[in-house]
C-alpha cells in the first residue's frame, strides 16, 4: 500500500516564529524539515563571498545551478544581514525556477516534509496536506530579531532592525513572481496575539483533524 506524502506548508514573513514552529512540528512529527530560506541565503552567500553583485541575473542563475542543497549550513547563513541580501536575489524567476525544483523534490520524496518559507501554500507545494500562514506585527518580529541577535552575545541597533523588517516585508510582498501572501486555504496563525506554544498545539490539533479527514 502507498501513501502519498504527508507535506505541511508554513509561509510567513521574516521573525514571525514560522522556524521554530516548523521545527518542533518536525519533532513531534517526526517528518523532515526544510527550511527553504536558506536556500536563497546560499545564493545570496556564496555570491557575496565571491565579491560579485546581487543584482546579476545570469550570475545568481548559476549560482544557484551549483549549490550543493545538501550542505546548507545554518550557522553561517543565518545572520540577519544574509536574510536581506537572499530577499535581493529571492526577485529573480530563473533562480527561484531552480531552487522551487529542488524543494519540491524533497517534499515530495516519502514520507513528505514540514516545508517552511513565503511561497510553500502558494507555488512550491500548492496541494500540501495542510498549510499555515504565520504572521505577527512588524514591532513584535523586530524585537525577537533584536533578541535574537543579542542572545548571540552581538551588538543590533532595534531600529535598524525594524527598517530592515519593513523593506524585507515589502520585497517578498511587492515582487511579481510568488509574492508573500496567505494561500486561500491557508490557517492563519497570528503570533502577536498568541505564544509560540500555543501556535504549536492549534497546529497540531489542525493536522490531526487534515490527517484523520
Ligand atoms: O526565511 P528566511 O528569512 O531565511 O528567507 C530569506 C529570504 O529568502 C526571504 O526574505 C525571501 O526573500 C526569500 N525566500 C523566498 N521564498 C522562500 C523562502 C525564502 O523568496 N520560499
Amino acid at each position: 500500500m502507498s501513501h502519498s506524502p504527508l507535506v505541511i506548508a508554513i509561509d510567513g514573513p521574516a521573525a514571525s516564529g514560522k522556524g521554530t514552529l516548523a521545527r518542533q512540528l518536525g519533532e513531534h512529527l517526526n517528518l523532515p524539515h526544510f527550511d527553504t530560506g536558506l536556500t536563497y541565503r546560499a545564493v545570496a552567500y556564496a555570491l557575496l563571498q565571491a565579491n560579485l553583485p546581487l543584482d546579476d541575473e545570469e550570475l545568481a542563475v548559476k549560482t544557484a545551478a551549483n549549490l550543493d542543497l545538501s550542505k546548507l549550513d545554518r550557522n553561517i547563513l543565518s545572520a540577519h544581514e544574509i536574510g536581506t541580501a537572499a530577499s535581493k536575489i529571492a526577485v529573480m524567476s530563473r533562480v527561484r525556477q531552480i531552487l522551487v525544483e529542488a524543494q519540491r523534490k524533497f517534499a515530495m520524496t516519502p514520507p513528505g516534509a514540514i516545508m517552511d518559507g513565503r511561497d510553500i501554500g502558494t507555488v512550491v507545494c500548492p496541494d500540501a496536506t495542510i498549510k499555515f500562514y504565520v504572521t505577527a506585527s512588524p514591532e513584535i518580529r523586530a524585537k525577537r530579531r533584536y533578541d535574537e541577535i543579542i542572545q548571540n552575545g552581538k551588538s543590533a541597533d532595534y531600529e535598524e532592525i525594524f527598517a530592515d523588517i519593513l523593506k524585507r516585508d515589502e520585497r517578498d510582498m511587492g515582487r511579481k513572481d510568488s509574492p508573500l501572501r496567505p494561500a486561500e486555504d491557508a490557517h492563519l496563525l497570528d503570533t502577536s496575539k498568541m505564544s509560540i506554544e500555543n501556535a504549536f498545539q492549534k497546529a497540531i490539533d489542525l493536522i490531526e483533524q487534515a490527517v484523520a479527514d
